[in-house]
């Protein structure tokens, strides 16, 4: 996966405009939206655009807000099994299509995003 290219392309307009399609979706799903903070949406948002900055394009903000991302460990306490994490990819998949206009960057995007929900899995099915 080519970061710089994905981070000079999309900037940070493009994650920004990515996170908040995502979460317009999370929000009206029935599988995975209950397990979001209902009294922060806007907070969640902002959390996974600082997360898209920080791995993309190094951005600080998300280590000086957050620290490690450690996403296996912060994802323990949500119960994740295959339909859990094939819904995320499926809403995001919907964002990228909304929000992302080259047909290689939002293939790799994706590819790097249903490898990353398949490692936080941590329901025995
Ligand atoms: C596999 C299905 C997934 C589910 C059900 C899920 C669910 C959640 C939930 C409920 C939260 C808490 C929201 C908040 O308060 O911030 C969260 C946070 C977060 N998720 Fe996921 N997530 C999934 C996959 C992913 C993937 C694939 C990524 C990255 C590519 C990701 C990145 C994050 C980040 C960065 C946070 C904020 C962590 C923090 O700083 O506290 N998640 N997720």
């Amino acid at each position: 996966m080519n970061e710089q290219l994905i981070y000079a392309t999309l900037g940070e307009e493009g994650f920004t405009q990515l996170a908040a399609a995502f979460y317009r979706r999370v929000k009206e799903d029935d599988l995975i939206g209950p397990m979001y903070p209902q009294e922060d949406w806007s907070g969640a948002e902002q959390r996974l655009r600082d997360f898209f900055l920080f791995r993309f394009g190094a951005d600080q903000r998300y280590l000086l807000k957050r620290g490690h991302p450690r996403l296996r460990a912060r994802h323990l306490p949500f119960e994740i099994g295959q339909a859990e994490a094939q819904r995320w990819v499926s809403l995001m998949t919907e964002a990228a299509d909304e929000t992302i206009a080259d047909p290689q960057i939002r293939a790799e995007l994706l590819e790097f995003f249903a490898q990353v929900a398949d490692f936080l899995r941590n329901k025995p099915e």
